[in-house]
């Protein structure tokens, strides 16, 4: 039988998801293992292991925990990625883990992204050329999330406020966004295996610029059209991800969508988000059952 180890997140109705995922691919004759954290793996010649089971044995690895990856975690995914396919694969997946490198590779390929500038840490100086130039920019950490540790800048006094606080800080660079020109909503593109499973967006809370919940923005729903539904499987495409979530904004002064970022661990719904209308996660679930199915066939 085939086997494919799991590490899924447990909160938000996670496990409940995680055990439809599992009968799902039971019913077509693949084993699971769950719980699998890379975080209580060991490694030696022969193998990585947890406890007794050795990872690279297994026909696929995969990997749904958004909490954070620490570098032992990354580690020994990118190793463990060498001898079995992962889902997401560690190379898309430490992409996507990175603003300027999504953004960058994104441009690159001739997807609309936000102007950025990045720069050395004692080239600060730099930065407030750029900031003269773009009168309004984000400061962001590349491998933030949730909003969280951003910082808008846009007068010179801020600019001169938060420059002790960058001084101070760890950075060994300095990442900024201009501030894009939109309405305070943004667009969330679902997409399993180069196909559009669901869209929603979420609305940022009075007073604040950032769409995240955590920053006390709100879901609400949304219809795709055709230029969202291109520039998010554009985005997908050129970050390799096999499963996706793509974060999209209309730009109103360029007049176009951008793609803000790529996640590449998107929550399913919450029980409280499906009964607000957001029914797409059996179509998910399914979407992954089949990709999982397609990937370990030939074992
Ligand atoms: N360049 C920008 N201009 C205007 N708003 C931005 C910009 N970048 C981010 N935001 C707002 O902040 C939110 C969080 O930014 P994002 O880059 O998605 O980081 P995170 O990983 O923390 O979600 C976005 O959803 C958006 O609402
Ligand atoms: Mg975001």
């Amino acid at each position: 039988m085939r086997q494919v180890g799991i590490w899924m997140y447990q909160n938000g109705g996670g496990d409940v998801i995680e055990k439809k995922l599992v009968k799902k691919l039971y019913d077509r004759g693949i084993d699971t293992i769950t719980g699998l954290n890379l975080r209580d793996a060991t490694a030696k010649n022969q193998g990585i292991y947890i406890n007794n089971l050795k990872l690279n044995d297994l026909d696929l690895f995969f990997s749904y925990n958004a909490g954070e990856q620490t570098v032992y975690q990354m580690y020994l995914y990118e190793t463990l990625n060498k001898a079995i396919p992962m889902i997401n694969s560690y190379d898309s997946f430490s992409i996507t883990e990175d603003k300027f490198k999504t953004s960058f590779l994104l441009s690159q390929n001739g997807v609309a992204s936000s102007e950025f500038y990045l720069c050395h840490r004692d080239e600060k100086e730099k930065i407030k050329d750029i900031f003269n130039k773009w009168g309004k920019m984000v400061f962001k950490p590349v491998d933030g999330w949730g909003g969280v540790g951003m910082v808008l800048i846009d007068s010179a006094d801020k600019f001169d406020l938060i420059l002790p606080f960058l001084n101070q800080s760890d950075f060994r660079f300095f990442y900024v966004e201009k501030f894009l020109d939109y309405d305070g909503s943004d667009y969330r593109v679902d997409v399993v295996d180069g196909e559009i499973i669901g869209c929603y967006g979420r609305q940022a809370r009075d007073g604040d610029w950032r769409t995240n919940i955590t920053s006390g923005g709100s879901v609400i729903k949304r219809e795709l059209n055709d230029d969202i539904a291109k520039v998010a499987l554009d985005a997908v495409r050129i970050t390799g991800l096999e499963i996706a979530g793509v974060d999209i904004i209309y730009d109103r002064s360029r007049e176009e969508y951008i793609v803000l970022e790529v996640n590449g661990i998107p929550a399913f719904a919450t029980p409280e988000q499906e009964k607000f209308g957001l029914d797409f996660n059996d179509k998910k679930i399914d979407k992954i059952v089949e990709l999982i199915d397609k990937k370990t066939l030939n074992k």
